[in-house]
């Protein structure tokens, strides 16, 4: 049954139904928002069809439906794009979201993709089955090793993908040298540069052709998004734009809202968590028996400390691995011990975290992948915080004492 009229503006008689359903409008205002606001919008009113025209053919700027667009999308991923010295970004609904619109817009069937057998699991994982599945061959190699790197690229590829700063073991690569031998064979250098981030490394400064980034871990900043960007030439964000649309996984506004947010504090964050994990690496290098090896970077007697200074500026990152003599039954005794520092299967928060690999991100490996590529069951990686160090090492010893 319908209401009966009501007076509305200016006396015109209105309904109560259409002005419950009528799109609402932002009220006039001389001054605008100091902050960008989240446009929850899906879709966006356009004034015609001549206009509809001009957005389609890029002619004009603006918004027609979320999937393909949204300001606040927009925003995240012209920042990303400036941080990584990139012409234009992408915004995921996740790091993996992310990654797969690189690669499927980089790849076709019958092509070859070189990777690094140092990565993060999932990363694997859709390499040997959604990507295998649609006939696209990946070759696992240790690319951090020129000689093995050289073998892998002897024969033509489209696509090298490396981290900058491996998980779970932080193991680096020539960046410079195997943009080189990539694009000497036609392939695409994809770097994730989740770990270390553009504070610390712009891969693209490297010769590498696309930067992808879980921004879930650092840019967010507070384990409180999901959320991935990937960044590139104008020509490749384009082409990517239209792959993750057809595949239907864009960020969201407030995600994306949240992680421009957290990027406003990235490089405060970065400079106290990465001087922390320097130091807790020290730390568990001289900490006893318990351990058997301390994975960073920014040690002096890391294998690659040479390398990481070539490649990485403002310190070596927030993260460090490190292997316990008992192997999992220490692990989990360590892990009960603590008291400040949590067990969560992320990382890049402002607190530390501890996650145990084998059980979480390379758990889809299998053992025999994992053993071969030492991520062994008393491995377990720290993602150090902002928290004042002496509380830090103050838990870890808590932890070492128990084992
Ligand atoms: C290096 C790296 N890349 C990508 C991802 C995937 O990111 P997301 O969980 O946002 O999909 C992760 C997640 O841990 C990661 O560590």
């Amino acid at each position: 049954m319908l209401v009966s009229p009501m007076p509305g503006p200016g006396g015109v008689p209105e309904h109560l139904e259409t002005v419950c359903a009528e799109i609402d409008q932002p009220p006039p205002s001389v001054t605008r928002p100091a902050v960008m606001p989240i446009v929850a919008s899906a879709p966006f009113v356009v004034d015609s069809l001549e206009t509809l025209d001009d957005l389609y053919e890029g002619r004009a700027e603006g918004f027609v439906y979320s999937r393909g667009g949204n300001p606040n999308q927009v925003v995240l991923e012209r920042l990303v794009a400036r941080l990584e010295g990139a012409e234009a970004g992408l915004a995921a609904a996740s790091g993996m979201g992310a990654i797969a619109a690189a690669l499927m817009t980089g790849l076709k069937a019958g092509d070859r993709i070189v990777a690094s057998d140092s990565l993060y699991g999932p990363t694997a994982t859709l390499l040997l089955g959604p990507l295998a599945a649609l006939g696209v061959r990946a070759v696992f190699a240790d690319l951090s090793d020129s000689a093995s790197a050289e073998r892998a690229l002897a024969e033509p590829a489209s696509i090298v993908v490396v981290e900058t700063i491996s998980n779970p073991l932080l193991r680096l690569v020539d960046l410079p040298a195997l943009a080189r031998l990539a694009h000497a064979v036609g392939a695409m250098l994809v770097v994730d540069n989740t770990f270390a981030t553009p504070y610390h490394c712009r891969p693209i400064e490297f010769g590498a052709d696309v930067v992808v980034h879980s921004a879930t871990k650092y840019l967010g900043g507070h384990s409180d998004v999901t959320n991935g960007v990937l960044v590139g030439t104008e020509e490749f964000v384009s082409q990517a734009r239209a792959t993750m649309s057809a595949f239907g996984a864009p960020a969201s506004p407030f995600d994306c809202w949240l992680t421009v947010r957290g990027i406003k504090t990235l490089a405060l964050r970065m400079e106290r968590s990465s001087a922390n994990a320097a130091a807790v690496a020290a730390y568990l290098t001289g900490a006893g028996q318990q351990i058997v090896g301390v994975y960073y970077p920014g040690l002096p007697s890391a294998p690659q400390a040479a390398l990481a200074c070539r490649l990485l500026r403002n310190g070596f990152g927030a993260m460090v691995s490190f292997e316990l003599a008992g192997g999992e039954a220490a692990a989990s005794t360590f892990v009960r011990a603590l008291r400040r520092i949590r067990l969560v299967p992320s990382l890049g928060d402002v607190s530390t975290t501890l996650s145990h690999p084998s059980k979480t991100s390379h758990r889809g490996l299998g053992e025999a992948t994992r053993e071969a590529t030492g991520i062994r069951p008393g491995l377990l990686r720290l993602s150090v915080g902002i928290e004042h160090l002496d509380d830090l090492i103050a838990d870890l010893e808590l932890g070492l004492a128990a084992v």
